[in-house]
């Protein structure tokens, strides 16, 4: 695997726009990189692709392709990104899952100020953490996130890992109708349901791809969740599957099972152990199929399954002595009483968030001491399934009254149907934090809550 940093993103304009030919693109992506001040200059540009064959979708790109161009650094490293925004509204990048500085967490009025149409901001951290992340706007998400503004973050181990190969999957269930035209990103019904779902499932951007794996040899296979609402029931019927990491941290490795929900915003990082050339495995969501893993001729001699990878230095969290904090997030409309305002569907203890309202951020659902130990009751009230996030920390996932877990790190939590679950942390980043259920739907209509560490 070649990892090239310091890499040029300009001229990458051609790269989704194949089959329409030149014209395609509706931006130049150019620019020119200065290796004094960043390693990756990200464009953030509206982009025609053909997701639906003979069709053209005017989509929005972070690097000349949806998904976004992946983006790689190294586990203690810095990562610095000169993001450009030649959209014509304001947008932001936030970096779902990395521990970093509250002034790069790309969260509008809480981080910095939205990036205006033209103008750049340089974000710079460095990156604790080895594992799957992502990158995604925290402005207008729905029809941010929803047009393809949505992109992997890779930060590989500092030493090598066991793995020789490895494939990025990105999943996205676009909101297009079969010309390739956009569809509402979401409608109010859907919004108080389990969110709006879009209609054309892709991998890496393509409808039912084909992937190719060495045969005989284990691949590391990251499978990111970059949808807006949808939660895949991740399964590899006959296939030799192996659960490394979860959310971007490892796991001490286990059989993937029957099948496995990846919720928006969640990662799961496989060992696919490739079959005998010729052979081809289906990874499915429930019973369709995403894409055909196909196991190609390799002469390499067969690899044998890695060690589990090393955990990240994520701070322990005492269970003795946490405080224990609760929250409860309920279905409770309040329709939107003038034109202009956004209706809410959900609240977190009674408070619901208003995306329209700059100043929600200084009215935190919960103060946290700094270095303070403490464990978080999250009880779903409502039938549909929460993804809930939190920016800034990595947590622990305790226990749950619906399914046995055992404890692992991460920063996105599926929680089920009427579940309880408790999650522990150790509030060691000081800032405000957003706290939000990532089905994108949700957090625009009440969903979300800010977290202070002080
Ligand atoms: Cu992917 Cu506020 O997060
Ligand atoms: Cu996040
Ligand atoms: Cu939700």
């Amino acid at each position: 695997m070649t990892f090239t940093r310091r890499q040029i993103l300009a001229g990458l304009a051609g790269l989704g726009v194949v089959g329409l030919g030149a014209g395609g693109a509706r931006y130049w992506l150019g620019g020119t990189l200065d290796a004094r001040t960043h390693d990756y200059e990200l464009i953030a540009a509206p982009l025609d692709v053909e997701l639906v064959a003979g069709h053209i979708t005017p989509a929005w790109a972070f690097g000349g392709q949806v998904p976004g161009v992946e983006l790689r650094s190294r586990q203690g490293d810095w990562l610095r990104v000169r993001f450009i925004n030649r959209l014509d509204e304001p947008t932001t990048i936030h970096w779902h899952g990395i521990r970093l500085p509250l002034e790069m967490d790309g969260v509008p009025y809480v981080s910095q100020l939205p990036v205006l149409p033209g103008e750049y901001f340089d974000y710079r951290f460095k990156t604790d953490d080895a594992g799957s992340f992502w990158y995604h706007p925290h402005v207008a998400s729905a029809h941010q996130l929803g047009r393809g503004l949505v992109g992997p973050l890779i930060v590989e181990e500092r030493e090598p890992s066991g793995f020789r190969h490895e494939k990025v999957l990105s999943l996205k269930t676009w909101h297009v109708d079969q010309e390739g035209a956009f569809t509402a990103f979401s409608v109010p019904r859907e919004a108080a349901r389990e969110g709006t779902r879009g209609r054309l499932t892709t991998l890496n951007g393509k409808p039912l791809p084909t992937v190719e794996l060495p045969a005989g040899q284990v691949v590391r296979v990251r499978i990111l969740n970059l949808d807006n609402t949808v939660t895949y029931r991740l399964n590899l019927p006959g296939g030799e599957a192996r659960i490394y990491a979860l959310d971007g941290h490892p796991v001490e490795p286990r059989d993937l099972g029957k099948e496995y929900w990846l919720g928006p915003g969640m990662r799961i990082e496989l060992g696919i152990r490739a079959p005998a050339a010729g052979t081809e495995l289906s990874l499915r969501n429930g019973p369709l199929r995403l894409a055909t893993l196909k196991s190609v001729p390799s002469d390499e001699a067969p690899g044998d399954w890695p060690a589990a990878l090393p955990a990240n230095p994520v701070a322990e969290p005492d269970l003795e002595k946490a405080e224990v904090l609760r929250f409860n997030f309920e279905w409770a409309a309040t329709l939107a009483s003038a034109p202009g305002q956004a209706s809410n569907y959900w609240q977190i203890n009674g408070k619901a968030w208003d995306i329209n309202d700059k100043s929600c951020a200084d009215r935190p659902i919960a103060r946290l001491k700094k270095d303070g130990h403490y464990i978080f009751e999250l009880r779903n009230m409502a039938q549909y399934l929460h993804p809930i996030h939190l920016h800034g920390m990595a947590f622990k996932v305790l226990d749950s009254d619906r399914k046995s877990i055992i404890p692992y790190f991460t920063d996105t939590y599926l929680l089920g149907k009427n579940e309880t679950a408790r999650i522990a942390l150790v509030a060691d980043n000081p800032g405000v934090w957003m706290f939000h259920c990532h089905v994108i739907d949700h957090m625009e209509t009440g969903l979300m809550a800010a977290i202070e560490v002080a």
